[in-house]
This record gives structure tokens, C-alpha cells and sequence, in this order.
């Protein structure tokens, strides 16, 4: 039974009826670009086949319910009276605050939402869950679903509802996926370009089954250091930093302010050159770009683990990859390959059994396409 299915069987049981609507909100991989978004910088996601999905129906008494499949506890709360409670419900609740708070009128509903986007593996499970919850809110209340303002709502509840320092990657590239498409977002004024996948190349998505937690990780401090080096160059964002000003003025910067500005300089360029490589369907130029930018995620921005270095290099070792490396905020999750689609297979078997080996840890591998953003699904 696929997620779709389940989700509506589990909405029968529950409540006797068929939903009135079913949501689907993906997860995504960043091919490259990482970091960058909170620094005004350019990002390289595509939208993944796995989501968040949540069927409804409507409720009249302002109340919204919302039982998980995966979840022990239901979230259950008025849009009267908001209260923090920890979970997976604040995320709901984010949402929620978020959009009253800039006058939407809401109204309740209840559901049953279902996911196969693995929790802090760096692939979006928070941020697939707020656009489906935003979406429900638009859906019931009567309002349309803007991709871009619903990822600025998104990212005001990590930051200002649950405590984590995020950029708006993740929460544009969910509701603004285009299947078959990475998407170049400028992260400035979140203009976004649909650029396609080398041809003949399958992108691998490998999960070193370790995992992070940005409220706890070192997240909001890279974020804070990246401010820092800003303020030195007085501009507002290391976008505004070009790679000849940051060579002229590196020495001036300390440790390790001085490396995290330097993976954002150049992690920039990077992005914009493998949008070059993919319109010229170049995968080598593109996979080696991806391997320097796990080289500096490693040893300038620091944010990588033991496990994922493994997993990128053991990848990369490979023939038929092109290249690998860490995806998302790091300190664990999943790493990214770009490969030749005929030895997807024997990539991943080869990557499985190395990686293993290495670190008495069983990955989860697959592949993935370049999905839709979230969307209301017709059954
Ligand atoms: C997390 C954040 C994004 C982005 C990435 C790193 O996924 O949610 O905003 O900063 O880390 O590129």
C-alpha cells in the first residue's frame, strides 16, 4: 500500500467518511549550496518522491487535530489559545501562530497525516510537515496556497515557534518543487529556476543513520559566525562578499570566523557553476563541484560527521559516481551522489557494503527524481 492509500484508509477508520482533501508536501536533497541561504547565497535543491501526506476534513469549532502514523501523540489545540508543548505538534502550532499572527482568518479541521521522510536526516521532514499544514490551512480557510510565502511562514516558525536559526531553503524548495527540476533559488529575493539534471545521471540519496538536531546542534552558532564575518566586510549578508575581497581581507579575520566565510564565499560560486555544468550537461564538472563542496562543508564550515565524511568518500571512490557529499545542516543525515544511471544499482551496493564495513552501521540508500512541491492530490 503506498502513503496516499494509507493515509486514506487510516482517515476512514478514524472518522467514517473519506477525507475532503489530501495533501502531499515533499522532502527534499540540496545538490549544492549549503549553508548559503541564510546567508542571502544561492541554493541547488530538488524536491524528493518522499513526503508528508495529510488528508482532512473541515471542523467548525476552531479546533485543529491532527493524528501521525508514525507519531504516539495526537497535537490538539484551538487557534483561540496556542500554547507551547513540545513535539512534533509545534510545528503545527508554528504554522498556525504564524498565520494568524499576520491575519489570516483560520479555520479548524482534523486528520491523519503519514510520512516516509526519515526524522533529522537532513532530507526536510519539518519543513515538508509545515508546507502540508500550511497548505491545510489555505485549502480549509479559503485562501491560496503562495509557494513563497509559505516558506517565509515556515521558516518564521523554526525560528521564532521552535528555537532552530534556519535559512528558507527547505521550506521553498518543498512548496515550490518542480518534477523533473533542481531549482536554483536565489535566496536574496527568493527568485527561483528550474534547471534539469544531466542526462543519463540518477541521484542517489544515502542515510548514514546517524542524526541531528538543529535547536542542539551547532547550527545557530555557524549561523552567528557567518554574521560576524558580515559585519567585518559591513555588508548585510556574506553574499555581498566576493571572493577577491575575501582573499584580500582573509588574513584580518579570526578563527574560525575566517573559515566559515570562506565556505560561504566559495560554496557560492560553486553553486553557480554547477548550474552552468548542468545547462551544459556536464555531470563530471558537476559531481566534482559536489565533492569540493563536501571538502569545505568538512574542513571550513566543520559541520559534517565522522559518518557522513565516510559515506561521501566511500561514494566517491566508486566508478560510475560523478560525485558525493554531505546534504542538508549536517552534523549527521544523509549524504547526496550524483551517478551514472545505469550503475545506480551497483553504486549503492558497492557504498551499502563499504559503508558498513567501515562503520558497523546499515545505511538506507536510494534514489530519488526531482518531485513536485506540495500540492493538493485528487484520489
Ligand atoms: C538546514 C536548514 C536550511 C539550510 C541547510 C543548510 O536544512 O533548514 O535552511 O540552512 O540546513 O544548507
Amino acid at each position: 500500500m503506498n502513503l496516499q492509500q494509507r493515509v486514506i484508509e487510516a482517515f476512514e477508520q478514524q472518522f467514517g467518511e473519506r477525507p475532503s482533501t489530501i495533501i502531499r508536501a515533499p522532502g527534499r536533497v540540496n545538490l549544492i549550496g549549503e549553508h548559503t541561504d541564510y546567508n542571502d547565497g544561492f541554493v541547488l535543491p530538488m524536491a524528493i518522491d518522499r513526503a508528508v501526506w495529510l488528508a482532512l476534513r473541515p471542523r467548525g469549532d476552531g479546533r485543529i487535530h491532527a493524528t501521525s502514523l508514525e507519531q504516539t501523540e495526537p497535537v490538539d489545540f484551538a487557534l483561540a489559545d496556542i500554547q507551547h508543548s513540545g513535539g512534533w505538534g509545534e510545528y503545527v502550532k508554528g504554522m498556525a501562530k504564524m498565520l494568524l499572527d499576520s491575519g489570516h482568518d483560520l479555520a479548524g479541521w482534523e486528520s491523519i497525516l503519514t510520512s516516509d521522510v526519515p526524522v533529522g536526516s537532513g532530507l526536510s521532514s519539518s519543513a515538508a510537515l509545515e508546507m502540508a499544514v500550511g497548505c491545510a490551512f489555505a485549502v480549509v480557510s479559503g485562501f491560496p496556497f503562495d509557494g513563497n510565502q509559505m516558506a517565509r511562514f515556515g521558516q518564521r516558525t523554526e525560528n521564532e515557534w521552535v528555537g532552530a536559526n534556519t535559512g528558507i531553503m527547505d521550506q521553498m524548495i518543498s512548496a515550490n518543487g518542480q518534477a523533473g527540476y533542481a531549482l536554483l533559488i536565489d535566496c536574496r529575493d527568493l527568485a527561483t529556476q528550474p534547471i534539469p539534471l544531466p542526462s543519463g545521471t540518477a541521484v542517489l540519496i544515502m542515510d548514514t543513520m546517524t542524526r541531528h538536531s538543529h535547536t542542539e546542534s551547532g547550527y545557530n552558532e555557524r549561523r552567528q559566525q557567518c554574521e560576524a564575518a558580515a559585519a567585518y566586510f559591513e555588508v548585510s549578508a556574506l553574499r555581498y562578499v566576493s571572493i577577491t575581497e575575501f582573499l584580500a581581507h582573509e588574513t584580518e579575520l579570526e578563527l574560525p570566523i575566517r573559515k566559515r566565510a570562506r565556505h560561504v564565499v566559495t560554496e557560492n560560486l560553486r553553486t553557480l557553476n554547477a548550474v552552468k555544468a548542468m545547462r551544459n550537461n556536464d555531470a563530471p564538472l558537476l559531481g566534482q563541484l559536489m565533492n569540493e563542496s563536501h571538502a569545505s562543508l568538512r574542513d571550513d564550515f566543520e559541520v559534517t560527521n565522522d559518518e557522513l565524511d565516510i559515506m561521501a568518500r566511500t561514494a566517491q571512490a566508486q566508478p560510475g559516481c560523478y560525485g558525493a557529499r554531505m546534504t542538508g545542516g549536517g552534523f549527521g543525515g544523509c549524504a547526496v551522489a550524483l551517478v551514472q544511471a545505469d550503475l545506480m544499482h551497483d553504486v549503492a551496493a558497492a557504498v551499502a557494503t563499504q559503508y558498513e564495513a567501515a562503520t558497523g552501521l546499515k545505511p538506507q540508500i536510494f534514489s530519488t527524481s526531482a518531485a513536485a512541491g506540495t500540492a493538493v492530490i485528487q484520489d
